[in-house]
């Protein structure tokens, strides 16, 4: 896996070169509230606690999980090693990961019935996000600890959903195609389970390592709005199985986790590479948002996508039509960097390479959204956690702009 290691390595040395003049971020080392900050449109600015699981820096392009830099995780590290960093805020000793492990296999069974859910609902037109959103919810109806809203029990329910998200995703994957879930492997990793749920076939080592790395990238990233939302839901004391389905919701958005479905999209309506520049041309005069690109934080390169576009080279390089693929990525990339001008400082996000390096792994579009979940429960889970040990309702306030004193008129003068 030495390929895998030194592109890692060679993405990190170049994001630590191109945004080595950028400041260092000053850290306070504690939050005395109230704090002044200003806050825009989309609750832009606006601090929402204060955390020690991760952090990401706009300007330098860091991503930091636990004091660890992703670069460094996703070259060092493996899945389910991350999940205990985010949960634990240590990386844990081999004990404590055997430890970990067994109880994440203790896990990997998922009750019958929420398969027979699954099968009861118009599969193959449902979008596999919502379908999971369900079966998640139905998971927590036959879990009695669910209502039981402390750190412990929820940390149960934290790695179980660690355990169980990938076989959901790989069950719903197959039930769409009329194939019938596979039983999981005890000796699978979570990124060789989740492979194996999907295909029913035994990943190759190299395939299982990138999509370990590809887990690894998308764990956590701030209060971004599906880990917000997973937040917003568990303050009100209401239960990790609810605020993780409100978490899904909201990462299907385009805007959000769903973007990484509609590059693939994108790219296909784009055709091939020489189309590039004129569906650009179009796209900007229909005023219209190209997908993968741009985030509310990075204003330099996503360090994630610094991995993620050299892994979808290397895995596309061998297959003409995965090629052209790539290539018309990469023309897309320089007109959108190019044509929307520096000083935006627009460029690719997670969501633009992932899909192709899905796509090359050979896993159907509609299911790259339902991959990031099986990711993103790890941050979600850690940060909705962190916040329950001091918790606090949410309960930010809206300008109201409408009218006070409009007298009542009965219905029949209407
Ligand atoms: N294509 C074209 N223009 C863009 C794009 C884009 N993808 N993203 C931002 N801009 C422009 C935008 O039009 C605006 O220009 P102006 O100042 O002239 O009005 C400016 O850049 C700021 O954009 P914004 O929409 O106000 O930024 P935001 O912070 O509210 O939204 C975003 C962030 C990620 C939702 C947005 O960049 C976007 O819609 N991107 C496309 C969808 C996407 O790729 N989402 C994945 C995000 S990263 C992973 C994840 O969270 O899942």
């Amino acid at each position: 896996m030495d390929e895998i290691r030194e592109l890692i390595q060679a993405a990190a040395a170049t994001a630590r070169k191109e945004t080595s003049e950028e400041p260092e971020p000053a850290f306070t080392g504690s939050v005395a509230y109230p704090v002044d900050c200003s806050v825009d449109r989309g609750l832009a600015g606006a601090i929402a606690a204060d955390t020690k699981i991760g952090y990401v820096n706009g300007s330098k392009g860091w991503l930091i999980y636990r004091g660890y830099d992703v670069f460094d995780l996703s070259e060092h590290s493996t899945f389910e090693e991350t999940s205990f960093l985010l949960l634990n805020g240590h990386l844990p000793t081999s004990a404590e990961l055997a430890a970990f492990e067994e109880k994440l296999r203790s896990y990997s069974q998922l009750p019958p019935s929420v398969i027979q859910v699954l099968r009861e609902m118009p599969i193959n037109e449902t979008h596999p996000m919502s379908a999971l959103r369900t079966a998640v919810s139905f998971l927590g109806n036959w879990d009695p600890t669910a209502d039981t809203t402390t750190v412990e029990a929820e940390t149960e329910v934290a790695i179980r959903l660690i355990a169980q998200i990938p076989l959901l995703v790989g069950a719903i994957a197959r039930l769409r195609h009329g194939k019938d879930p596979v039983d999981p492997k005890p000796n699978h990793t979570l990124a060789q389970g989740l492979l194996y749920a999907m295909n029913g076939e035994e990943p190759d080592a190299k395939t299982a390592r990138v999509m370990d790395v590809a887990l690894i990238l998308h764990a956590d990233h701030g209060m971004n709005a599906s880990t917000f939302t997973t937040m917003v839901v568990n303050s009100s004391l209401s239960d990790m199985y609810g605020s993780i389905v409100a978490g899904i919701a909201s990462l299907k958005g385009p805007l959000h986790g769903g973007a990484n479905e509609q590059v693939l999209y994108t790219l296909e309506e784009i055709g091939n590479p020489d189309n590039v520049e004129a569906w650009f041309t179009k796209a900007r005069e229909q005023k219209r948002k190209v997908m993968g690109f741009g985030h509310r934080v990075y204003k330099a390169y996503d360090p994630r996508a610094r991995i993620l576009g050299p892994l979808a080279a290397k895995l596309t390089s061998a297959d003409p039509e995965m090629k052209a693929l790539y290539e018309t990525a990469i023309r897309l990339e320089k007109a959108v960097t190019e044509g929307l001008g520096t000083e935006k400082k627009i460029f690719p996000n997670v969501d633009f390479y992932s899909g192709i390096v899905y796509r090359a792994m050979g896993i159907e579009t509609a299911i790259f959204t339902p991959i990031f979940a099986a990711s993103r429960i790890s941050g979600w889970t850690a940060r909705a956690l962190e916040y329950l040990g001091d918790n606090r309702i949410f309960r930010p306030r809206a300008v109201y702009t409408g009218p006070t004193s409009v007298d009542y008129v009965p219905m029949s003068e209407r």
